[in-house]
């Protein structure tokens, strides 16, 4: 009975991500809206290339917006804390800031050079009301789990993945190895990567650097 409640969760997560078409930077998103509060949510966008090969490690284009009460927020890209790329934001000024973890124990995760990320300027920026920022990844859907296997996320599919909340800001913003307080909310969710496939993503990179 475990297996038909997990089963049912996942299909009800599954419908709450959705392909959004940001005409500023002009991606198409699959897009996933997390609670940290009630009526409260940092949103989760991801953007793919079309025409991935089958077992190729692929570049991606995340998008965090958070209101801008939220100290940071993170994305796991393996759908839970330890062993697999974390990318962590928070509002610097009037722009944010994305920083590589990953996190061997339940601890502040360390710095990771796994993954590389080109911060888009387009699409990065703090309103009044908002933080967000924009950044191709080179090495966020794919890594070397503990045991020395390759994961490689599905470009045309669902993926687990997970977030973390934290009210507190990190100690010194303006560094993307600034070291952060631990989160006050953690979830996880079904992301389905085929609502965001790009077929011009190298020529949209290019043009929002
Ligand atoms: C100062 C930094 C951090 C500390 C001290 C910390 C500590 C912890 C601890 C102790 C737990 C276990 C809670 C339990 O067992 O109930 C946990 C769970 C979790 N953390 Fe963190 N964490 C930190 C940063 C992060 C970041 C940056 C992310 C994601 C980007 C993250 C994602 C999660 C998730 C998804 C869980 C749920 C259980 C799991 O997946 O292991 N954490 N964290
Ligand atoms: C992809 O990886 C799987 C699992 O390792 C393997 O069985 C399959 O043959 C691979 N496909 C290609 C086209 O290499
Ligand atoms: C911080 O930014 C520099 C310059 O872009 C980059 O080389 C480095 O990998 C980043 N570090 C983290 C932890 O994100
Ligand atoms: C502020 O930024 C957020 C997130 O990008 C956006 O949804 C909102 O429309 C912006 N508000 C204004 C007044 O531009």
């Amino acid at each position: 009975m475990r297996w038909n409640l997990a089963f049912t969760i996942a299909a009800a997560l599954v419908t709450l991500v959705s392909a959004v078409f940001d005409a500023e930077t002009g991606f198409t998103f699959s897009q996933y809206n997390a609670a940290y509060a009630i009526g409260k949510s940092i949103t989760f966008r991801i953007a793919v290339p079309a025409n991935v090969p089958e077992n190729a490690s692929y570049d991606s284009v995340i998008q965090i917006a958070a209101p801008t009460d939220v100290g940071w927020g993170g994305l796991a890209w393996g759908g839970k804390m330890i062993n697999n790329p974390l990318s962590v934001a928070w509002q610097n000024a009037q722009s944010a800031v994305i920083s590589s973890r990953w996190a061997p124990s339940h601890s502040t995760p360390q710095t990771y050079t796994g993954a590389q990320y080109t911060v888009l300027r387009t699409g990065t920026r703090t309103n009044g009301t908002y933080w967000q920022v924009t950044a191709k990844c080179s090495g966020c859907t794919s890594f070397n789990d503990v045991s020395g296997r390759r994961v490689i996320l599905n470009s045309r599919g669902s993926n687990r993945l997970a977030f973390a909340y934290s009210r507190a800001r990190p100690s010194q913003p303006s560094s993307n190895s600034s070291s952060f307080p631990v989160h006050e909310v953690t979830n996880y969710w079904a992301h389905d990567f085929s609502q965001g496939v790009n077929s011009n993503f190298d020529a949209l990179v290019t043009k929002n650097m």
